[in-house]
């Protein structure tokens, strides 16, 4: 599993339960500080798996629990937000997040070897434009980090979520179905999200995010047009060091140099990978950022 993953997740267990825990539950794992995950590797899935049950131990919390915590603050931290901005900032609500989903978690199993990202199919409503079905199928069953990714995806864009989970693969059913409703805080909630929705379904209203400053659009702008550049550049295969990539760009834009420089050119293939577009060989034996190699990505349904 990407390693984003592992490093949100001990991120989160230190947030939540202090980072005296997370050093409790780095010597129970046996991970070292050398071997600590990075969100640019792909781990084994067992790791993260072992991990959620050592920390239920050590919390006292159950392993769902966990999970859902999890699933929500994996949509909501700061690293996610900065490393997914490319496909974060392309829509305006939850509903619009996840049918997304889908088709960027495929995306991204492009960009690296060992993704096996969820398969979600997606169901409407009769007379509810705001309510939906979502359909998880996943050999890991992790229905419960989707559950708190759903929650997640309301509260990133100001709305309630009215959430229920009503077929579960851990209840022996084929696959797990979600019936789930965003709705604006400003709209009165009447009715259950879909009838027949257990009356048990989870409601969560997160803060409401405030609007992006005028500068902060502007410079996602620039950082969107960076990396649009950036893609242009890129090789089918074999790949461009960020080094290649600056010096390609200066010369194509002479009167832009300040665009060229190093931070802000691995922030663009930092995004560029996360949206699953651009390949790096960070998982190569004797991998360093200087000898990183970046290349294109096949895209999904062309
Ligand atoms: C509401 C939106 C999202 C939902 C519901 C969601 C759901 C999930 C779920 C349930 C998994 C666990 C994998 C499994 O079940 O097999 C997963 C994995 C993952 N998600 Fe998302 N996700 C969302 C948004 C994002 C975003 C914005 C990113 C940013 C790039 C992202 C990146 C990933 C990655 C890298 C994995 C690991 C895949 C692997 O290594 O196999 N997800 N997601």
């Amino acid at each position: 599993m990407h390693g984003l993953v592992f490093v949100t997740w001990e991120k989160y267990l230190a947030e939540r339960f202090g980072t005296s825990l997370l050093a409790d539950y780095r010597q129970r794992i046996g991970e070292s500080a050398s071997d600590a995950p990075l969100a640019s590797r792909v781990y084994e899935d067992e790791r993260l798996l072992a991990g959620v049950a050592v920390a239920s131990r050590l919390t006292r919390a159950d392993v769902d629990t966990l999970l859902l915590e999890y699933g929500r603050y994996f949509i909501l931290n700061g690293l996610t937000s900065r490393l997914c901005m490319y496909l974060l900032n392309q829509v305006h609500g939850g509903r619009d997040l996840l049918l997304m989903m889908s088709q960027a978690h495929e995306q991204m199993s492009q960009a690296s070897e060992g993704i096996r990202p969820p398969l979600f199919g997606y169901g409407e409503t009769t007379g509810d434009p705001t309510g939906m079905y979502l359909y998880y199928d996943s050999p890991r069953k992790l229905c419960s980090l989707l559950h708190g990714a759903i929650e997640g995806a309301g509260i990133r864009y100001g709305e309630r979520v009215l959430v229920s989970e009503q077929t579960c693969m851990k209840r022996g059913d084929a696959v797990c179905t979600f019936a789930i409703r965003f709705v604006h805080p400003s709209t009165p909630l009447v009715s259950s999200p879909h009838p027949g929705a257990p009356t048990t379904a989870r409601m969560s209203q997160g803060p409401m995010p405030s609007q992006p400053a005028p500068e902060q659009e502007g410079r996602w702008e620039a950082q969107h047009w960076l990396a649009d550049q950036v893609y242009a550049v890129l090789p089918e295969a074999g790949g461009l060091t960020l080094s290649e990539v600056q010096e390609m760009l200066r010369a194509r834009f002479p009167d832009a140099v300040e665009a060229a420089r190093p931070f802000l050119v691995l922030e663009a293939l930092n995004h560029l990978h996360h949206a699953g577009w651009v390949v790096t060989s960070a998982n190569e034996p004797g991998d360093a950022l200087g000898n990183r190699r970046y290349w294109r990505a096949q895209r999904v349904g062309s």
